[in-house]
């Protein structure tokens, strides 16, 4: 997929954000090997705390129809700010665990502008399942 089209499904997620509240909209996108996409948008409540960012929304998503770590290759994000909106820390914790270390994370500014990343840049000295073997 090439840019301009993945900027254009991104704008659609973007499009479809529910931020009542914080009226500051992020649109996210998870692509597979195999070209299948899969939106996701931040979605709020009027009790704060259980907003959904939109990156866990798209990995949820693909998640939730069968896409593993192995399939996917790229996360697309965009959010309504001026500069790169970068994932913010409890979604760095996800996408380690849900994206390969490799995997790429492109970041879209709304003027079309774009970076890209790969999920080994967000979260150093992360905290995975490794960890959940150590004996007490
Ligand atoms: N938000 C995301 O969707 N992704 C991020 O990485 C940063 C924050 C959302 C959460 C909330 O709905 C709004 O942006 C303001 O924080």
């Amino acid at each position: 997929m090439n840019q301009e089209e993945k900027f254009q499904l991104v704008k659609e997620a973007y499009e479809n954000a529910y931020a009542k509240y914080s009226h500051f909209q992020v649109g996210a996108l998870v692509l597979t090997q195999d070209g299948r996409t899969y939106l996701g948008a931040n979605v709020e409540n009027a009790s704060y705390g259980l907003s959904n960012c939109a990156e866990r929304s798209a990995l949820f998503n693909a998640y939730s129809n069968g896409i593993r770590k192995d399939d996917i290759i790229e996360l697309v994000l965009i959010g309504k700010s001026q500069d790169y909106l970068y994932p913010c820390g409890a979604c760095r914790q996800v996408i380690c665990e849900l994206m390969h270390a490799d995997a790429k994370i492109t970041l879209f500014r709304l003027d079309g502008k774009y970076k890209e990343l790969q999920v080994k840049d967000l979260l150093p000295y992360a905290f995975d399942e490794r960890e959940l073997d150590a004996e007490a």
